[in-house]
């Protein structure tokens, strides 16, 4: 422990599971000491040096959990997170909770980099991560419950997005999908709304029913993002479907083809649902979040038809397991 930090600056938290051993962590890591009645950051491993085990293990040692990142290192430990994501998930060392906690950052940091800059390094970034979620799903058994738990409640389409491939990968599962199918389907509930890129914020953000040429701008979205997937050379396949699918309504009122139940895929008629219910149950602009039990209503009475009847009654019986 050595290089005392004096320079005013700001620090979060980390936990000691999120740090693999003989990894290099690409940010420093620092910890918080107290000494005579004050506190300070003290560096404890330089980012360009493995953290060693014995440096783990003096931490275990003492008890100590929580360490410290400078603000401005932010990027690099999600960077970090995220290329060390199937270790972090697969130590039993780490508890549920915070596995949750990290799957969930970095998804959430991964694409807000995908929607920011949707270039092929990027999409095959969020299948690389869509492949981790499944795993980590159909093999820890508090995946639920944890993931749940932490759906945010904010609206940003990048954490609509990681709530629509959460909830959505979730209930795939209790819909008996297979892991294959899983892995492509969660690539596209993380893009669903990708097209969304190429629509102006002014009118996304619109705090006002929009006009016709703006709704006709937002129908867009759909065939904009499978587009930018093709563009991206990313070879997906099934994704596409999901994109391109995820606004048709059962009884042919949806967009961009007007298709009927038995031409929407499952996933998407599946990926439908949770879209909306997200929608529902987030703060918006426009409306505070509705409670799940209302959101349900609300899709149960005024969307009835538009949905795929039998798979909303499973959605509701999936949740039930979950919020009671
Ligand atoms: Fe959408």
């Amino acid at each position: 422990m050595n290089n005392q930090n004096k320079m005013k600056r700001d620090f979060f938290p980390v936990t000691l599971g999120s740090l693999k051993t003989d990894t290099v962590i690409g940010c420093d890591i620092y910890l918080l000491v107290s000494n005579n009645g004050t506190s300070s950051y003290v560096l404890y491993c330089k980012g360009d040096t493995a953290f060693e085990n014995d440096k783990r293990e003096l931490l275990v040692r003492k008890n100590i959990n929580r360490l410290f990142v400078g603000n401005e290192d932010q990027q690099k430990y999600s960077e970090y997170l995220e290329s060390n994501l199937p270790a972090i998930l697969s130590d039993e060392k780490v508890k549920p909770a915070e596995k949750a906690k990290i799957v969930y950052g970095t998804a959430t940091t991964m694409l807000n980099d995908v929607f920011t800059e949707p270039v092929h390094k990027n999409i095959v970034r969020s299948q690389t991560f869509a492949y981790n979620l499944i795993d980590y799903i159909l093999r820890e058994g508090k995946a639920a419950d944890n993931l749940l738990k932490i759906t945010s409640h904010d609206y940003y389409t990048y954490t609509h997005s990681v709530n629509v491939a959460t909830i959505g990968s979730l209930f795939a599962k209790s819909m008996g999908l297979n892991e294959k199918d899983m892995k492509s389907f969660c690539t596209g509930m993380l893009l669903h709304d990708l097209g969304k890129t190429k629509i102006s914020s002014r009118i996304l953000n619109k705090n006002g029913p929009l006009t016709d040429d703006e709704f006709k701008k937002i129908k867009m979205h759909p065939e904009a993002g499978a587009e930018i997937l093709r563009e991206s050379g990313s070879g997906f396949n099934d994704e596409y479907l999901v994109i391109l699918q995820h606004h048709e309504n059962c009884d042919g009122s949806g967009y961009p083809h007007g298709l009927k139940k038995e031409e929407i895929h499952y996933v998407s008629r599946l990926v439908h649902i949770i879209d909306i219910y997200d929608a529902l149950t987030t703060r918006r602009s426009y409306s505070p979040p509705k409670k799940p039990y209302d959101s349900l209503k609300l899709i149960t009475s005024e969307m009835y038809n538009s949905v795929d009847k039998e798979m909303l009654k499973s959605f509701i019986r999936f949740l039930g397991g979950y919020r009671g």
